[in-house]
């Protein structure tokens, strides 16, 4: 099977895909995303992503759209791959219209998925940790929308990439240290597991959600509170967590090392459970 689209109904191979010019998407960012991956053929924690997909929607006031009718797209599309690891990208946008900043009710949402087959991370970096820079968080005051407004992330990825690093972490003007270009972030201080809380300048990250369940199963002490560069540069761990990312260590930040500097026991037991839960195809604990 050739990589897949799916256009407003339609599957295809992604080639022939092509959206309309006034697509709002396209001319303001007008729009929201998800990303699912699968594990063996089976996308994991698919109704958490569509959970977050209808409230990405709701949250900019998008007409509605048939939740059941998504599903099984993305299940169809999933299928038809025939790829046991397979990332989907599901992108919504407002709809097409004569461009004008203001927007009706009453559009009709434009939904485009594609399916490839998930670009892991290197084995190297799983075996050694990664590194990263801390930058000023530049984006909008609602991360905790999916939109496909990323042009902050990733030039702040770019940035990273640039100066010999494999990612960035957000940092508020107050010296927060909030989340990575595409994960959610979590450090090891004094043997608590800390992350920074649910607020409108992170992304809910479902991986977040899954290893914060994962922390309270295995009785290790965690929680959600603010920390800054100190803290983080001080951690005796750090890891990032995400779909594609799955659970990340990171050895050096700002040409500083992180504890030991190599892959730390909290962050190896924990990707253990995570490949674990994923494997098996559980939604829950
Ligand atoms: N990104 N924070 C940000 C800013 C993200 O973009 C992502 C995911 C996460 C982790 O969320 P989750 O665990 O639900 O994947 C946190 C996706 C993978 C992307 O942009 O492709």
């Amino acid at each position: 099977m050739p990589d897949l689209a799916y256009v407003n109904g339609e599957i295809m191979p992604i080639e022939k895909a092509v959206v309309p010019i006034e697509d709002r998407g396209y001319q303001f960012g007008d729009g929201v995303y998800e990303f699912v991956a699968s594990y063996q053929g089976r996308p994991f924690m698919l109704e958490e992503h569509l959970d977050r997909l209808e409230r990405s929607m709701r949250e900019l006031a998008f007409d509605p759209i048939s939740r059941a009718d998504i599903g099984k797209a993305v299940l169809d599309l999933f299928n038809l791959s025939g790829y046991p690891r397979a990332g989907l990208y599901i992108q919504i946008s407002r709809g097409v219209a004569p461009r004008n900043h203001a927007f009706t009710p009453g559009m009709t949402p434009q939904i485009i998925m594609t399916i490839r087959p998930v670009k892991e991370i290197p084995a190297e970096k799983r075996k050694n940790g990664a590194t990263a820079i801390t930058v000023k968080d530049t984006r909008w005051g609602r991360c905790d929308i999916k939109t496909v407004q990323l042009l902050s992330n990733s030039l702040a990825k770019q940035q990273s990439l640039d100066a010999g690093s494999d990612d960035a972490i957000f940092v508020s003007d107050q010296g927060v240290v909030r989340e990575g270009t595409s994960s959610n972030l979590f450090i090891v201080s004094g043997g608590r597991l800390i992350t920074h809380p649910l607020t409108d300048n992170i992304l809910p990250g479902i991986t977040r959600m899954v290893v914060l369940n994962l922390c309270k199963a295995a009785d290790l002490n965690v929680e959600e509170s603010f920390f800054g560069i100190d803290a983080l540069l001080g951690a005796e761990e750090v890891f990032l967590t995400g779909t594609v990312t799955e659970l990340l260590p990171v050895v050096r930040i700002d040409n500083k090392t992180i504890g030991r500097g190599d892959v730390g026991p909290i962050a190896r037991r924990l990707y253990d459970l995570l490949r674990k839960q994923a494997m098996a195809g559980g939604r829950t604990i």
